[in-house]
């Protein structure tokens, strides 16, 4: 089993961005807890991040094309904006988890449409980076 977990732009920037909304962890800390849980449940997985809306969505297809068993998506800003990425994912046919480390509706309004929640089997948000680990362990549960 394999799951796929994409980072849109700034995502890089954690740890150093906006810390009171987004915490302290680093991009980095946030995989090496998703790979822990991998290792423990013995799954592959990426974990992938590109401040590119094409490389994002090239990152999709790719998922689709690696037969993973499901796709975890924090498309950041582009969430609110992005078509394309939402067109991409919608191509995949794939099990959505759209996960944001803030809390996007008690945000400005703007943040408070998503394009990748119309098609995604579940969205959390305002866990910060356990919403990464919770969206891992219900795709575990559910598709293993
Ligand atoms: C975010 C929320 C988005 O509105 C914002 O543009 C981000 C991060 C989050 O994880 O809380 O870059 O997706």
């Amino acid at each position: 089993m394999k799951i796929s977990i994409i980072n849109g732009p700034n995502l890089n920037m954690l740890g150093v961005r906006e810390p009171d909304i987004y915490g302290d962890l680093t991009l980095s800390n946030i995989e090496e807890n998703c790979q822990k849980i991998a290792q423990e449940f013995t799954i592959d997985m990426d974990f992938l991040q590109s401040n590119h809306e094409g490389e994002l969505i090239e990152l999709i297809h790719q998922a689709y094309h690696d037969n993973v068993s499901a796709i975890i998506i924090n498309g950041a800003a582009l969430t609110h904006t992005s078509i394309a990425l939402l067109d991409a994912l919608k191509a995949t046919n794939l099990p959505i988890f759209e996960v944001h480390i803030s809390n996007i509706h008690a945000r400005e309004d703007f943040r408070q449409h998503s394009y990748i929640s119309a098609i995604a089997e579940a969205v959390i948000c305002g866990l910060g980076d356990e919403g990464y680990y919770a969206a891992m362990h219900a795709i575990i549960k559910k598709y293993k």
